[in-house]
């Protein structure tokens, strides 16, 4: 939680209509409490969901007279987190410095966007969204119990679809995909990631508004490590465009929250009809990802035990791909990292594994001690 990447990006956190001047919302990123709320300007704010008082959650709070009252003892803080009134003593004020850690916020396609530190850019481009042209609906959220990168890696593998979504968006008699290309893709500012193009799909539905199959051409941008943005242009529906946009917000390490925008020419349906073809996709895939992360956990288990050379179980689903690795996106999930989340110094790694590792141990202190505790572990093994 503590990849500097994911920290400078922005992450959505809440459908922006949520944030009304009624009341606070909650959200959490990165493993840090959010609270958001919006001012009588209509100023939207992300604060660390603290109250610098005595530590009551803000969330809990109450938007009024221009500022954000604690439930506690009802400080309440101005838009620019300076305490505005504290009830029990009506002629004081705290020290300037007893004001909400606050965050930037900003609200884009019909999200608000929250970054933890310095943003390193803006917010992601969505072209697609800016086009008057189409419709756009929100989808989700979506709560898995699983990190972000393997999130994205689901939603741009088009070989799951004949069997996680057979008769949707999946055949099962034509399960083969066809070669496809992968280019680097750039948004002119900084931005960099990925793109395929040419992918090609037959889907017995592919879409709320399809009747029968079609060959389907896809094309997948990988603008940041946790969105992925994909158009579908089914053959047979002339001039349909659709672009579905995936952002994960990570959570915490293991738990995500998914977000779909959509931006489509489907005019004729009404928006619970489109949600509901994007639940029943996502229904499909959060089984699958239930099953393989049981399966996951038990096969890492046994099988690093059975061949490691320290009774250490590793656990190894957290990696990043070698797609994120070339975004820049290097730690924060460890790789490799027992069961208890330690990181596992590389010479104690299985041969197979040995050079696979890509991120720094997250203190100096950190491999110094997991060594310690390994050789003990190493020397009861051995009966020394
Ligand atoms: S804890 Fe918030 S006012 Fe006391
Ligand atoms: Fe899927």
């Amino acid at each position: 939680m503590s990849d500097p990447v994911l920290l400078t990006d922005w992450h959505p956190v809440a459908p922006a209509r949520r944030l009304d001047e009624a009341r606070p919302v909650a959200a959490k990123l990165l493993g840090t409490d959010i609270v958001l709320w919006r001012d009588a300007e209509g100023a939207a704010h992300a604060w660390q969901d603290r109250c610098p008082h005595r530590g009551t959650r803000l969330s809990i709070g109450r938007i009024e007279h221009g500022g954000l009252t604690c439930a506690y003892h009802g400080w309440r803080f101005a838009p620019d987190g300076r305490c505005m009134h504290v009830p029990s003593q009506p002629g004081q004020l705290p020290a300037d410095s007893a004001r909400p850690k606050s965050f930037r916020i900003e609200e884009r396609y019909g999200l608000a966007w929250v970054c933890l530190g310095e943003p390193a850019r803006g917010v992601l481009p969505f072209p697609e969204h800016d086009d008057p042209k189409l419709r756009k609906v929100l989808c989700g959220p979506y709560d898995v119990a699983s990190s972000g990168p393997r999130i994205v890696e689901n939603f741009l593998d088009m070989a799951h679809f004949a069997f996680v979504h057979a008769g949707v968006l999946g055949d099962p008699a034509r399960t083969e995909v066809r070669d496809y290309r992968v280019d680097p893709w750039s948004d002119g500012a900084g931005g960099t990631g990925l793109m395929a193009t040419q992918c090609f799909a037959w889907q017995p539905q592919t879409n709320s508004l399809a009747h029968g199959g079609s060959e389907v051409e896809y094309t997948y941008r990988v603008v940041r490590p946790l969105t992925a943005i994909l158009t579908k242009v089914p053959d047979v529906q002339q001039g349909f465009h659709e672009a579905i946009s995936l952002h994960v917000q990570p959570v915490e390490e293991e738990s995500s929250r998914v977000w779909l925008v959509m931006a489509m020419t489907n005019f004729e349906q009404d928006e619970a009809t489109l949600r509901e073809f994007q639940d029943r996709v996502h229904d499909a895939d959060l089984a699958r990802e239930r099953a393989q992360r049981e399966h996951d956990e038990t096969e890492e288990r046994s099988a690093v035990l059975e061949r490691g050379p320290l009774p250490v179980p590793l656990k190894l689903r957290n990696a990043p791909t070698p797609l994120m690795k070339s975004m820049g996106y290097a730690g924060g999930y460890r790789y490799p990292h027992n069961f208890e989340g330690n990181y596992v110094p590389e010479e104690y790694l299985p041969d197979e594994l040995q050079g696979s590792r890509f991120y720094e141990p997250s203190d100096s202190g950190e491999e110094a001690r997991i060594k310690e505790r390994l050789e003990a572990l190493r020397k009861k093994r051995d009966g020394q």
